[in-house]
């Protein structure tokens, strides 16, 4: 058994220790809005918040979220509304998708830390999370938007 707080909300589900806390997520909770792009770490499609720090789901053990706060793309803002998914929108970043809640959830935690971040610093914190359809420029512009708060 695995006891999680996940946007604000407690759960207790049936699973092994060593459950990647994506499998979790999306299996046991059916919060599907984060992704299974890779499995191995590499490309961010999973990336969540636990106590605030952007983490991969799918390399993240469960056993290594209890206690703490999980927060995903669905519990970023009630309503959607976060500056950034604003941004995203005013952007209109996405092309097919897949790896948006990774990415907004990665510069999320960017802001959280660095309100402020110059060119080099968004560069430098989403180098990890991969698009396959190269939205690259528009995610940037859309943290710097995000940051200036328009
Ligand atoms: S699915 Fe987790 S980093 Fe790719
Ligand atoms: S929008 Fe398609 S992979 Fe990023």
């Amino acid at each position: 058994m695995a006891r999680l707080l996940v946007n604000g909300k407690s759960h207790t589900v049936d699973v092994a220790p060593d459950t990647p806390l994506l499998w979790v997520i999306r299996e046991h909770l059916r919060l599907t809005g984060t992704k299974f792009g890779c499995g191995i770490a590499q490309c961010g499609a999973c990336t969540v918040h636990l106590n605030g720090q952007a983490v991969r789901s799918c390399s993240t053990p469960v056993a290594a979220a209890e206690g703490k706060k999980i927060t995903t793309i669905e519990g970023l803002d009630p309503h959607g509304g976060h500056p950034l998914q604003v941004a995203w929108i005013a952007e209109q970043v996405p092309q097919c998708g897949y790896c948006q809640s990774g990415q907004i959830m990665q510069a999320a935690a960017l802001l959280a830390k660095n309100p402020h971040p110059n060119d080099q610093e968004i560069v430098d914190a989403m180098s990890g999370n991969i698009c396959r359809c190269a939205t690259y420029l528009r995610i940037k512009r859309a943290i710097q938007r995000a940051a200036q708060g328009v």
